[in-house]
């Protein structure tokens, strides 16, 4: 009589793949990363780590955010944060371009640099550059002792775990939960955030973890979308605003594990050339969780359907409306805008992962693809 001891199904905890058990721990994987940087009375947000004075945080004149691939999609979500809570004009960078441009930066400037392994090449040399400019330096990422954290003036970690699938999911999501943080943070110190502002947000991030847990609950139709649409050769995304960067996260989530060639616009873009690929029967997925953008949104949404798009439309809960304009709805739980995007990536992860697996892909190790780039 003989056991078998299969280490890699140990680890995977009874899922079939690393990147499904890692969207499932989402929920803790966010509460880690909060856990003991919120405020017991939602007023601030904690991190004892960063040795920033209000004198040094007035000084600085322009924030770049630095990063590669879903790293880079965290980094967007983040200028949204960072600009309209500390009124900081924020640039993101692919960290391969950054490197090359020569550019401007100088000791008023704060260099973010994101990276769940701490160790992409190009990420890293950023830093260096950004160091060697004068700027200060602050790492996101989630390894610590990673080259890029040991490199950085300041370093902030997610708690996420490790992360073993190619496809960074709870990287993603953590990322997002503490560049929030970091904007309320630096907005405090800034003094442009008003205390129900900030109590607000605390209160949201609060309940993240939960409404997590509510989307992972009942995936049926999410799968049942992937393995309609999964066979189609184009998948467009569009959104404004946050759901925009959102709409970048999930098109290039589907790209990497289930080949499907996917495309993300700001939906008021499309009128200017991408239009023209909207044919009968072309699945669109429109992200519509930005009141503040909501009407311009659906008439966008209404230019595809025209066009005989089939449309799946991501919403927060209790809008009705949406439901006469798409041919499916994903909801999500209500949340503030700022802090919609972290609800309505899941939807989008699970969509590429179901697709991917109804392609009979490899999913946690996509063709050509490497979990850490640590090469040019
Ligand atoms: C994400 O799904 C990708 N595999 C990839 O874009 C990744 O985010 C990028 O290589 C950056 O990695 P890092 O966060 O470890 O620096």
């Amino acid at each position: 009589f003989e056991v078998h001891w299969d280490a890699e199904a140990a680890e995977k905890g009874g899922y079939e793949h690393f990147m499904i058990k890692e969207i499932y721990e989402q929920p803790r994987a966010i509460r880690e990363t909060m856990s003991s940087r919120l405020a017991k009375d939602d007023s601030h947000i904690i991190l004892d780590e960063l040795k920033w004075t209000k004198q040094e945080m007035a000084a600085i004149k322009k924030i770049v955010v630095v990063a590669c691939g879903t790293a880079y999609n965290a980094g967007l979500v983040g200028k949204y944060y960072l600009e309209s809570l500390s009124r900081i004009p924020v640039e993101v960078d692919v960290a391969s371009e950054f490197r090359y441009r020569s550019p401007l930066v100088d000791e008023n400037t704060l260099a973010i640099v994101v990276s769940q392994s701490g160790e992409t090449l190009d990420t890293l040399a950023a830093l260096k550059e950004a160091k060697r400019l004068g700027a200060k330096t602050l790492a996101i990422t989630n390894v610590v002792g990673s080259s890029i954290s040991r490199e950085a003036d300041q370093v902030i970690y997610t708690w996420a775990g490790p992360e073993i699938a190619v496809a960074s999911t709870k990287a993603y999501t953590t990322q997002l939960v503490l560049m929030s943080m970091l904007a309320i943070y630096i907005a405090g110190l800034r003094d442009t955030i008003s205390a129900e502002r900030s109590r607000e947000l605390i209160s949201g991030l609060r309940n993240l973890p939960a409404q997590l847990h509510e989307i992972l609950e009942d995936v049926e139709s999410i799968k049942t979308f992937a393995q309609k649409y999964g066979f189609n050769e184009d998948v467009f995304f569009i959104g404004r605003s946050l759901d925009y960067a959102v709409a970048l996260e999930g098109a290039l989530k589907l790209k990497e594990i289930s080949y499907i060639h996917a495309e993300a616009y700001a939906a008021g873009e499309l009128k200017h050339g991408t239009l023209a690929l909207i044919i009968e029967g072309v699945p669109v997925i429109a992200l519509a969780t930005q009141h503040d953008v909501y009407e311009k949104t659906l008439s966008n949404i209404k230019e595809v359907k025209a066009r005989d798009a089939i449309v799946i439309g991501i919403a927060q809960q209790g809008d009705e409306q949406i439901k006469k304009y798409v041919d499916h709805t994903i909801f999500i739980p209500q949340a503030d805008k700022f802090l919609a995007p972290i609800l309505a990536v899941l939807p989008l992860q699970l969509l590429a992962y179901y697709a991917a697996v109804t392609r009979g892909c490899d999913v946690d190790k996509p063709r050509n693809l490497a979990k850490s780039v640590t090469v040019e």
